[in-house]
């Protein structure tokens, strides 16, 4: 099973409200998004490893921890998945992007995909899967089957907001990867947006609608 991690801090709650509200305008939603991507990028990167070394502070010689050489991978989902990587950088900032393409077929609802490029070590990394919307979950299910493919140490999926439809086609296909959610809304509508969820991701993000 997927471990399903719901981040629900009050500043994300309330970041999510105003991301969520249609009179938000695209340089808002850019900015929320942003932040909130930061705030998750706290709780998904809480089990990374820690070494001791040795520091002069001003008073004394003393142990102290620093993260061990852990190579990141951020991965968005283009196009939505963009409007996550720098809240994400800002806090990983040694963290390498790799892209990966995939639009729905509004007619099948099915990903199409069509543009990948990730660090060419990605065997060494572990990779953090960004897209704001998790919905039928087809977008995700395709991008981790191909990132699957370049054998890359672990994967983690973050999202804003998940239908439990998705999540449950991720612990189909994906069950060993953790998801990490902002919230999971109540179900999808006809056309399988999120509901209540926050319209279309892409185009708040970059004003196309
Ligand atoms: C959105 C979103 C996800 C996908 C979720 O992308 O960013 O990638 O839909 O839906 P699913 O879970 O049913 O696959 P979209 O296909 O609209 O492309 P865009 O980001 O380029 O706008
Ligand atoms: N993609 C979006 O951008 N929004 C949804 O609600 C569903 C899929």
């Amino acid at each position: 099973m997927s471990r399903v991690v719901i981040l629900d801090h009050p500043l994300i709650k309330h970041k999510l409200t105003f991301i969520r509200d249609r009179n938000t305008g695209s340089k808002e939603f850019r900015e929320l998004v942003k932040e909130v991507s930061m705030l998750m990028a706290y709780e998904v990167t809480r089990d990374l490893p820690l070494v001791e070394i040795e520091i002069d502070t001003p008073v004394t010689r003393t142990k102290s921890k620093i993260i061990s050489g852990k190579k990141l991978g951020i991965v968005p989902i283009l196009r939505a998945g963009l409007g996550m990587v720098d809240g994400m950088l800002n806090l990983l900032p040694a963290a390498k992007v790799g892209h990966v393409g995939l639009y729905r077929d509004p007619n099948t609802l099915k990903p199409v995909e069509y543009y990948s490029k990730l660090p060419q070590d990605v065997e060494e990394r572990d990779l953090i899967v960004l897209d704001p919307m998790l919905a039928t979950g087809g977008s995700a299910v395709a991008a981790i089957d191909f990132l699957k493919g370049k054998n890359p140490n672990s994967i983690k999926l973050v999202t804003l907001i998940a239908a439990p439809e998705g999540i449950d086609a991720m612990e189909r296909a994906h069950p060993d990867i953790d998801i990490y959610v902002a919230n999971i809304d109540e179900r999808l509508d006809d056309d399988a947006y999120i509901v209540p969820g926050l319209g279309d991701a892409g185009d708040r993000l970059f004003g196309t609608k």
